[in-house]
C-alpha cells in the first residue's frame, strides 16, 4: 500500500529524514538564487579538490560539489537519505561522488585526508557535538585545507517566515543557530559571513508540499493566505583554515 502522506510533519526533521527522504530531496532541489555552490566557489576554490560533504542527506550538496571537485565523498548518518543519494548519483551518471555511512562526531577517515570539509545545514545544536564535529573535521583536513559550514543564520529558522513559524515573541528566544555560531566563531575562531538567497517554488501547490510539509501548519496557512511561492533565507558561512596552530 502506498505510504499515506500526512499534511505536515511540523518541524520533526528526524521523521523527515527517516520516513520522507524524497520530500527532503524535493525541498533541497528547489533552486536558490544565488546558488549555495556559486557562493562557495566565489569565496573558496573548490576546483580539483578532494572534498568530504558531512551530512550529505539525499545527495544534492554532494552532487553539486562534484561539479567542481576532483572527488567528493558524502558522509550521512541516515540510511534512508543515503539510499536516495545513491539513486540520484546513479541516475545522473556522476562518477566522482560516493557516499559512506557514519557520523560527523566520529568521521571514518584518516588524518589529513581531505583538502576541504563541507557541512551544509548539518543539524548539530549541542555545544559538545559542535566542538566534536569541528575537531573531527579539522583532523581529516590536510594542513592548509579548510573546513566550511553553511547554516541558517540566527533567528532565520524557516527563512523569512521564522516569526510565523515560531511566533513573533519566540523568534528572538529560539536561537538554536546562535549556539553553533558562538561555539564556532567565539570559541573556535572560525571566520564567518552572511548572505541572503531566494528560493522560488514556482507554485503554491509545490511550496505547500515541500516547505509547508516540513515547517508546519502555521507556515502553510500563511503561504496559502498570501499566495506566496517564494522564501527568502539568510545563511551564515563559517570557515577555518587548518594551519600549524591546530
Ligand atoms: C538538512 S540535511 C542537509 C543535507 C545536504 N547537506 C543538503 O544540503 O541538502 C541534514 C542531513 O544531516 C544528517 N545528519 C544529522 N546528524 C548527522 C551526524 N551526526 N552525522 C552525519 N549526518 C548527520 C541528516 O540525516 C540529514 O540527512
Amino acid at each position: 500500500m502506498p505510504k499515506e502522506l500526512p499534511l505536515t510533519i511540523e518541524n520533526r526533521w528526524d521523521i523527515l529524514y527517516r520516513d520522507f527522504p524524497e520530500v527532503y530531496d524535493a525541498f533541497a532541489a528547489v533552486p536558490k538564487n544565488p546558488n549555495t555552490f556559486e557562493v562557495l566557489q566565489q569565496h573558496f576554490d573548490l576546483a580539483g579538490r578532494r572534498i568530504l560533504d558531512v551530512g550529505s542527506g539525499s545527495g544534492s550538496s554532494t552532487l553539486a560539489a562534484a561539479q567542481w571537485a576532483e572527488q567528493v565523498i558524502g558522509l550521512e548518518i541516515e540510511d534512508a537519505m543515503r539510499a536516495v543519494a545513491l539513486r540520484q548519483t546513479a541516475a545522473t551518471g556522476i562518477l566522482n561522488a560516493s557516499f559512506v555511512p557514519g557520523t560527523a562526531l566520529d568521521i571514518p577517515f584518516k588524518d589529513n585526508y581531505f583538502d576541504l570539509v563541507l557541512a551544509i545545514t548539518l543539524p548539530l545544536f549541542q555545544p559538545e557535538d559542535i566542538r566534536q564535529f569541528a575537531s573531527e573535521s579539522l583532523r581529516v583536513t590536510r594542513k592548509g585545507g579548510i573546513v566550511i559550514t553553511v547554516g541558517i543564520a540566527p533567528f532565520w529558522y524557516g527563512g523569512e517566515l521564522a516569526p510565523i513559524i515560531l511566533g513573533e515573541k519566540r523568534v528572538t528566544e529560539v536561537d538554536t543557530e546562535g549556539v553553533s555560531h558562538r561555539v564556532l566563531a567565539d570559541e573556535l575562531h572560525f571566520d564567518f559571513f552572511d548572505y541572503e538567497a531566494d528560493q522560488e517554488y514556482g507554485s503554491l501547490d509545490k511550496i505547500l508540499r515541500t516547505y509547508g510539509f516540513i515547517f508546519g501548519r502555521k507556515a502553510m496557512d500563511y503561504l496559502a493566505a498570501h499566495g506566496k511561492t517564494a522564501i527568502r533565507w539568510k545563511f551564515r558561512i563559517h570557515h577555518r583554515r587548518k594551519d600549524s596552530s591546530w
